[in-house]
């Protein structure tokens, strides 16, 4: 027997890192050293603080049993508490939080949880895929794609967008993959715009504890974001825990509700354990301030950042350093895949800006998830490219 996959899968692009794996498992059959900066899975350790209380968890009675896909109550108040400390907004546990599966698993349901087939979603290009593919595409909504242009910080220009028909809009800042940061202004005039059109803002603050200068803001800050947005964060890239898939969703009350409802007939919730380590590691935070492991970590990275930059420079590319996130976006000019392939023959694995929408073309995006030394290396290898 065939088996053949919907017709709407076979639509669906592959997913952007599926590819690049492929290539690069080729190049190491080969023999060939690589240094893969394409995928932002922090190389760095969970805070051993951390791993303990999984650990201890993980032997307590009845915490491999279900959970509940909205999260235990302890999880619920660990993250409304993190709220009111590191962003000053007050949550309501019970009708304003959400566990999720890592924050991917949420901004890909949500569209499910609230859009109808054929009704709009305003998507950034270049953006995170998972709105334009999982999120949009398998839903059975429309893309409209808002550009994020290097003239304009990299910040979608409101007044340009066709809000006719739209439903939900997802923005992101810190920004994947062109590590720009949006200001408290911009964001109030987003939520302006979405009250104004009757739109949804999923916005996506995965990265809200990698930055490099000013704390990373939450949209929920904006009086009246708590009526039109829903917000989406998780301990992946903030605790180096990418695989325990720690996440959360948090605002609008009767968006939580839809994507609990939802998520209620397709999972079973996070591991007990794993909301245990969560509830955790929020708990270390006492202000807006990271706690020590978090801002060790980001020293790191600042560090990765300056030295992957200022190399790139002496080598004749010229770039600018991201303010936030881990994610280095370089305007190569031409075609991205052939920039990304040429650096492959090298052994230098980056993505290419085009995987990440078609105003992503003329980019490569570093991920800064190696040391310093793979990083002088890189550059190294990187002469007379
Ligand atoms: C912009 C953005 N949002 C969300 C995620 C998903 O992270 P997680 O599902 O681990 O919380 C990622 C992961 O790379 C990302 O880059």
């Amino acid at each position: 027997m065939r088996i053949e996959a919907s017709e709407r899968l076979k639509k669906l692009p592959p997913y952007l890192f599926a590819d690049i794996e492929n290539k690069v498992a080729k190049m190491r059959a080969k023999g060939n050293e690589i240094f893969d900066l394409s995928i932002g899975d922090p190389d760095l350790p969970t805070p051993p603080e951390i791993v303990k209380v999984m650990q201890s968890a993980m032997e307590e009675p009845g915490s491999h049993g279900y959970s509940s896909s909205k999260g235990e109550q302890f999880f619920r108040d660990a993250v409304a508490r993190w709220y009111s400390v590191r962003f000053g907004v007050k949550l309501d546990p019970s009708r304003e939080i959400c566990s999720l599966i890592g924050s991917k698993e949420g901004i890909a349901n949500i569209a499910n949880a609230l859009v109808n087939h054929g009704e709009k979603i305003l998507v950034p290009d270049p953006g995170y895929p998972v709105y334009a593919n999982g999120s949009t595409f398998l839903s059975g909504a429309k893309k409209t794609v808002m550009p994020l242009l290097e003239q304009n910080a990299f910040l979608p220009n409101l007044n340009e967008v066709d809000a006719s028909g739209a439903k939900l809009m997802y923005l992101n800042y810190p920004n994947n993959p062109t590590g720009a940061v949006a200001s408290i202004d911009f964001l109030k005039e987003a939520v302006d715009f979405a009250r104004g059109n009757g739109i949804i803002i999923c916005y996506d603050n995965a990265y809200s504890e990698m930055s490099f200068g000013e704390p990373a803001h939450s949209i929920l800050e904006v009086p009246g974001a708590m009526d039109c947005c829903v917000e989406f964060n998780s301990c992946s890239k903030t605790f180096n825990m990418t695989g325990s898939r720690i996440g959360f969703a948090v605002g609008a009350a009767d968006a939580i509700a839809a994507l609990a409802k939802l998520k209620s007939q397709v999972d079973s919730g996070l591991p007990i354990y794993a909301q245990r380590a969560g509830a955790f590691a929020l708990s270390q935070y006492t202000g807006k301030d990271p706690p020590a492991a978090v801002k060790k970590n980001i020293s790191i990275f600042a560090q990765r950042m300056k030295l992957l930059s200022a190399g790139l420079c002496d080598i004749g590319i010229a770039c600018r350093v991201s303010p936030a996130t881990f994610y280095l976006w370089v305007n190569v000019g031409g075609s991205s895949i052939a920039f990304a392939d040429k650096l492959l023959d090298k052994g230098i694995v980056v993505t290419p800006g085009i995987g990440f929408g078609s105003h992503g073309e003329g980019f490569i995006r570093f991920a800064l998830t190696k040391d310093e030394s793979a990083i002088r290396r890189v550059v190294e290898k990187m002469k007379g490219i």
